[in-house]
């Protein structure tokens, strides 16, 4: 079984030819060749920056920064480093979702599996699109949220015109990292499609091991030089904390991200996002943000704990504990009551967390992000007052 890109991208797409601007061979001297405003930015605060100038649209630095990153911690044995040519940035994961799908799936015909409950987004973007989304079901009955590859696969073959197969890991609203031997599984028997890999929290899922006394990353991002059939999202909007910038990156094969640069608007990342991002991937901000995510992962236990030990809160957390977040269920899955705390919290005491017990496997659950210490001791005491309030 082989895998041929060509077969799997829309055939315009496949044979673009990039936008070229003059300053992708000039960028220095009097620039008078993209019709920018030479006399400078507007506001006058702005006036010392060079916001009047189009952005970088390659972001080299970023992306060799960013790769350099993730070749160093990763668990993958065997597998060659990722370079700058591997990574194509989108305004957000969202639009490296986006991307994707128009990449890929000719619209009222081709079609994408996504594997709930999982993230939203990439049924809104196929729908937008125009693109039929196939779903099957994680294993939800015993709690484990992960893959059924059997299914999976099954469900894969049997419709040809699946381009893409969307894997959350660790998962929204699960909180539960797939098993990467599944992931591989899968890569290695469907050739008929891209997996996606979508690691949007993947930084949160860092563990050492007290057995090997080794830390474990259970990034699959490396892999994409492997396997060609798979791509790997990341953003920055989770553990870097800089939602903000709207900064995502799709990890892929040498041949799919140039399929990917060619396609994106030439300068869809800004320069004041660019600027952001590369202070982000400095030694100094990678250490930063990984004691920051350990400080989020300490604070999980603990807001897990005071949630758990609560009357009407179930001691069995749903899901996992792979991600800035939490989901505890209430009263057995009473979405009666869960929805009643969500709204009570949200308009009596200003505490907004996210209602999920529509999703499937997910009744009466409600989802918690982490925040400061402070926001969570006041999460946990309003949740007790409303919960004791609400069930008199
Ligand atoms: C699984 C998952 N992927 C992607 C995103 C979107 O990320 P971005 O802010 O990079 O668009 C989210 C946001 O909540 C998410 O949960």
């Amino acid at each position: 079984m082989t895998f041929h890109l060509e077969s799997i991208v829309r055939p315009k797409i496949y044979n673009l030819t990039p936008y070229r601007c003059a300053r992708d061979d000039f960028t220095e001297g009097i620039l008078l060749d993209a019709n920018e405003n030479a006399n400078g930015p507007i506001p006058f605060e702005l006036r010392d920056t060079d916001l009047n100038r189009y952005p970088d649209p390659h972001q080299i630095e970023f992306k060799t920064l960013f790769a350099h990153y993730r070749n160093s911690k990763d668990n993958t044995a065997n597998v060659p480093d990722l370079s700058h040519k591997n990574l194509c940035l989108g305004v957000g994961s969202d639009e490296c979702i986006d991307a994707l799908i128009r990449a890929c799936c000719k619209p009222a015909v081709q079609k994408i599996m996504v594997l709930p409950p999982t993230y939203s987004m990439y049924s809104v973007c196929a729908n937008i699109n125009d693109v039929d989304v196939v779903n099957c079901p994680l294993i939800v009955e015993d709690n484990s949220f992960q893959m059924d590859v059997k299914r999976t696969l099954e469900t894969l073959k049997k419709d040809d015109l699946i381009r893409l197969l969307f894997i959350t890991s660790p998962g929204n609203p699960t909180g539960k990292i797939i098993a990467i031997k599944d992931i591989i599984y899968v890569l290695e028997h469907w050739k008929n499609g891209l997996v996606v890999v979508d690691e949007a929290y993947v930084d949160f899922s860092t563990y050492f091991n007290e057995e090997t006394k080794k830390t474990e990353y259970f990034s699959v991002a490396k892999l994409v030089t492997k396997y060609p059939n798979l791509t790997v999202l990341q953003t920055l909007s989770k553990s870097f904390g800089l939602a903000g910038i709207r900064l995502g990156v799709t990890f892929a094969s040498e041949e799919l991200a140039r399929i990917l640069n060619a396609m994106k608007a030439p300068y869809n990342i800004s320069s004041t996002t660019s600027n952001h991002a590369i202070k982000a991937v400095q030694p100094e901000s990678l250490r930063l943000m990984e004691d920051n995510a350990n400080e989020v992962n300490k604070e999980k236990y603990r807001v897990l704990e005071a949630l758990t030990a609560l009357p009407l809160v179930d001691d069995q957390y749903v899901g996992g504990l792979d991600a800035n977040f939490v989901m505890i269920r209430i009263n057995k899955g009473d979405n009666e009551l869960a929805k009643n705390v969500y709204l009570s919290l949200a308009t009596q005491s200003k505490v907004v967390i996210r209602f999920r017990g529509n999703e499937l496997g997910c009744q009466g659950c409600l989802r918690i992000t982490i925040g400061t210490p402070s926001e969570n001791d006041q999460l946990i005491a309003k949740f007790s007052e409303t919960l004791s309030t609400l069930s008199k």
